[in-house]
C-alpha cells in the first residue's frame, strides 16, 4: 500500500493548475449513458473514482476511451443496467446511474451504498423521489432494483438540499412525461453543470442554480461534448496549504466557486487577489482563528472543513468548526492530534486551539478530504510525516504529491 512522506515546514511558492472536478465528472458520465452516440468529455481528472466510474459505465455495456483527460464514451451499446456491490461499496457516487439508467432501460438494479467512513449516508431521498416519478422500488439481497414504463413528471421537495438526489432525479426526470419541479434543490456549481450538460444532450431543464429546477420531459436525448468544470475543493485544499505556506497562484479556476473560503481566508488575515481563472494568496504575518460552519452552497462546504481544521491548528487563538451536513465528519481530528493538534469534538462542532507548530508522525488517512488535511497537517509539521492509506486522497486529488512538489514541498510517494 502507498504512503505519502512529507519532510514539513518548509515554503510554498508558484503556481499549480487545477484539475477538472470530480464531483462534476461524476454525474456527467452517468449522463452520458442516457446518449445513444459517442460523447467526449474533456477535463475528466485522472483519479480512483473516475477510473472506477469507467469501469462501472464498461459493466454496463457503454465503450469507453480515457487518455490524457479525455473521456469518449459510446452509448450505443449500453445494455446492461446494473452497479454491482464491488464497485458500489468503493464509491457511493456509482449511485449516480440510477436515474439515467431507469429512465432509459425502465429497470435498473443497483447495489444499496453501505455506510461510509463517517457514519451513515442514507439514499432515501433518491428513492422517494423516484417513487413520486412512478418507479416501484424494491429492496433484493442488497440491491435496489426500481422499475417503471415510462416516468410521469411530480412535483418533488427535498427535506434537504441533496446533491446526489438532486443530480438523480434531474436525470431520471429529464425524458418524463410531463413537467418535474424539484424544491429546495441543491445548487451547487456541479449541478448547474450537471444540468446545462442535460440541456446540451437535448433536455428542457432551467432553474438550475437556484432551489427550484423544472424539467420538462422530452422523449430522449443525444449525446453531447462537455468540459468539466474546476474543482474547487481541490482549489481550495491548495489555498488553505498556501495560507500557512507562502504565496501560492492557484490557476485553470472559478473564484466564484470559491466564494465562501475566499472571505473566510481574509477573515484570518491572509491576502487575496483573483483574476477570471485565478486565484493568488499570501499568508498573514499571524494567522487570526476564524470560526466557520459548513453549509450547502453557497456556503461553506463540508468538502473544506477537514482542510480548514488542519489550516486552524496554527492559528493565533481558537476556533469552532461546526460541520451540519456531515455530523460525523471528524475522523482526522485524532490523526491531527497525533501532530500535537489541540483539537477536542463535541457533537458536531470541533474546537480548535491553535498550537505553536505540529510536529511530524506517522498517521492514517480514512477518506479523501481527511488525507488532504493530514497532507496539509504534514506539510506545515516540523519533521517528517508519513500519511498512511493513500488510496483515499487518490480517489480525489490527481497528483497531489507532484502538484505540491512543484510548488517547492518535500512530498514524495512510496510503495510499501
Ligand atoms: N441525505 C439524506 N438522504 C439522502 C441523501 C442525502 O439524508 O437520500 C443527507 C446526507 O446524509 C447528508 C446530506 O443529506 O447529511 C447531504 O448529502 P448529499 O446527498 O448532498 O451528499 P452526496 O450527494 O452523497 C456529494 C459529494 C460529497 C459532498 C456532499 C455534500 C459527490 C460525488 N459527492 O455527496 O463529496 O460531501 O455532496 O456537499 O458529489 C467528497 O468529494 O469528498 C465528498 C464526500
Amino acid at each position: 500500500m502507498d504512503k505519502i512522506i512529507i519532510e514539513g515546514d518548509n515554503p510554498l511558492s508558484g503556481s499549480v493548475a487545477i484539475s477538472g472536478a470530480k464531483n462534476a465528472v461524476l454525474p456527467i458520465m452517468a449522463a452520458a449513458l442516457m446518449g445513444k452516440e459517442r460523447a467526449t468529455i474533456t477535463r475528466v481528472p485522472d483519479l480512483r473514482d473516475t477510473k472506477t466510474m469507467i469501469r462501472l459505465m464498461e459493466i454496463i455495456g457503454a465503450v469507453c476511451n480515457y487518455d490524457n483527460g479525455i473521456l469518449t464514451v459510446d452509448g450505443s451499446m449500453v445494455d446492461n443496467p446494473e452497479a454491482p456491490y464491488e464497485l458500489v461499496k468503493t464509491m457511493r457516487a456509482s449511485f449516480y446511474v440510477l436515474g439515467p439508467l431507469l429512465a432509459r432501460f425502465g429497470i435498473v438494479r443497483v447495489s444499496l451504498p453501505g455506510g461510509c467512513a463517517w457514519g451513515p449516508r442514507p439514499v432515501d431521498f433518491h428513492l422517494k423521489g423516484l417513487e413520486k416519478l412512478g418507479a416501484k422500488i424494491t429492496l433484493e439481497n442488497g440491491y435496489i432494483i426500481a422499475r417503471s414504463d415510462r416516468l410521469q413528471g411530480a412535483e418533488i421537495q427535498f427535506e434537504f438540499p441533496s446533491v446526489g438526489a438532486t443530480g438523480n432525479i434531474v436525470m431520471a426526470a429529464a425524458t418524463a412525461v410531463g413537467t418535474t419541479i424539484i424544491r429546495n434543490a441543491a445548487r451547487e456549481p456541479e449541478i448547474i453543470q450537471l444540468c446545462d450538460y442535460l440541456n446540451q444532450m437535448g433536455s428542457n431543464i432551467s432553474g438550475q442554480g437556484s432551489t427550484t429546477i423544472t424539467i420538462d420531459g422530452v422523449d430522449s436525448l443525444v449525446s453531447a461534448d462537455v468540459a468539466v468544470i474546476p474543482d474547487r475543493i481541490e482549489a481550495g485544499t491548495f489555498l488553505t496549504a498556501g495560507a500557512l505556506l507562502g504565496e501560492i497562484t492557484i490557476k485553470d479556476v472559478n473564484p466564484h466557486h470559491l466564494d465562501s473560503l475566499l472571505i473566510k481566508l481574509k477573515e484570518t488575515g491572509c491576502t487575496i487577489s483573483t483574476t477570471e481563472d485565478t486565484v493568488t494568496i499570501s499568508p498573514a504575518d499571524s494567522i487570526q482563528a476564524a470560526d466557520i460552519t459548513t453549509a450547502v452552497y453557497p456556503g461553506f462546504p463540508t468538502d473544506l472543513q477537514a482542510q480548514w481544521i488542519a489550516f486552524m491548528t496554527l492559528a493565533q487563538g481558537s476556533s469552532m468548526v461546526t460541520d451540519t451536513v456531515y455530523h460525523d465528519r471528524f475522523s482526522h481530528i485524532p490523526e491531527l492530534n497525533r501532530l500535537g493538534a489541540n483539537i477536542k469534538v463535541d457533537q458536531n462542532t470541533a474546537f480548535v486551539r491553535g498550537v505553536k507548530n505540529l510536529v511530524g508522525a506517522p498517521v492514517m488517512s480514512t477518506d479523501i478530504r481527511a488525507s488532504a488535511s493530514l497532507i496539509i497537517g504534514g506539510l506545515i509539521a516540523k519533521g517528517t510525516t508519513e500519511v498512511n492509506r493513500v488510496y483515499h486522497i487518490d480517489r480525489g486529488y490527481e497528483q497531489i504529491e507532484e502538484k505540491f512538489s512543484g510548488l517547492g514541498a518535500k512530498i514524495w510517494r512510496e510503495s510499501a
